[in-house]
């Protein structure tokens, strides 16, 4: 269609978007979490000027205690969207009668792959090729949690064995284990990533999305039923601590969850693989170390 060419004057203003802003900002200026002094700390009132919804602080302030306690009168609201709990037939727990028996597949953690494949309770489920579980023996002693399959352990439907996972491996090898003992598990059990032309790059899940994934976490650490579990990064250090985890600073301490198990958190190893060459070294021995700890026998809970 070719039509008159623009005129200058049918340009939206300059400020168009402002009006929208300023309807979101009062919209979400959230009376229960004001900090004034905090807000200040962060943008002293001098520079307030430049701010076109400073002008709403005062009013929005004035009004935070009664809206404060209005929503408290009000009681909670019924979510709109649920996370449906998904019943998983069998999960007692199978354990191998002897070490000699195979324990691929044992049948409650097979209920739960079949289940988790079809989980769609949150996004992220309907572009992976396919749910990772779990994978290890139903008696492992030490179940370790990583954060979510990548590219390679979407299309191979296991667990690590991608460039991450050869660096555990190495790791395991080096310290004289293997992963044949061990229950190796994600927080998150579908990939998520971003399409950038033809790779499929990693994004990590919003804590949404770590939340609507938990109760497969849950089921897998009742079937299994470790002794002690290690948290490969942040997500699963707060998917199995219930809280944010500072890797860096909680890394190669124990925590003891309200059930009793005790957590060890470490680095991912994904973390390792982008570290500067001259900081590697330092982290990789320091991420042994934390292995080693894990590997040992846990301590016991207080
Ligand atoms: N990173 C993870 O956290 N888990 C995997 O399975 C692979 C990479």
């Amino acid at each position: 269609h070719f039509g008159p060419g623009a005129q200058r004057h049918d340009a939206p203003p300059a400020d168009a978007g402002e009006q929208l802003w300023l309807t979101y900002y009062q919209h979400i200026f959230n009376p229960a979490r004001l900090k004034l002094k905090m807000m200040q700390k962060e943008m002293p009132r001098r520079y307030w000027h430049n701010l076109p919804e400073a002008k709403f602080i005062s009013e929005l302030s004035a009004s935070a205690a009664e809206r404060q306690s209005h929503m408290i009168d009000s009681g909670s609201s019924t979510p709109l969207r649920r996370i449906q709990i998904a019943p998983v037939s069998g999960l007692a727990a199978t354990r191998r009668k002897s070490a000699s028996e195979p324990h691929a597949h044992p049948p409650t953690l097979a209920a739960l792959n079949a289940a988790t494949e079809s989980c769609r309770n949150c996004p992220i489920g309907q572009h992976a090729t396919q749910a990772v579980c779990g994978e290890g023996p139903v008696d492992a002693r030490l179940m370790v949690v990583g954060e979510q399959p990548g590219d390679q352990e979407d299309l191979k439907r296991r667990p690590f064995v991608g460039p991450a996972g050869q660096l555990f491996d190495q790791a395991l090898l080096q310290l004289g284990r293997s992963r044949s003992d061990l229950y190796i598990t994600n927080a998150v059990k579908h990939f998520k990533f971003e399409p950038r032309g033809k790779r499929r790059m990693h994004k990590s899940p919003s804590q949404h999305e770590a939340a609507a994934c938990q109760q497969w976490l849950d089921h897998e650490i009742a079937t299994v039923k470790p002794a002690a579990l290690l948290a490969l990064g942040a997500t699963a250090a707060a998917s199995l601590l219930g809280r944010h985890v500072a890797v860096m600073s909680e890394s190669g301490q124990w925590f003891t969850r309200h059930d009793g198990l005790r957590v060890l958190v470490t680095l991912h190893p994904a973390a390792l693989l982008r570290m500067p060459g001259h900081a590697y070294a330092t982290a990789y021995a320091r991420w042994l170390q934390d292995l080693r700890l894990a590997l040992d026998r846990p301590p016991i809970a207080n």
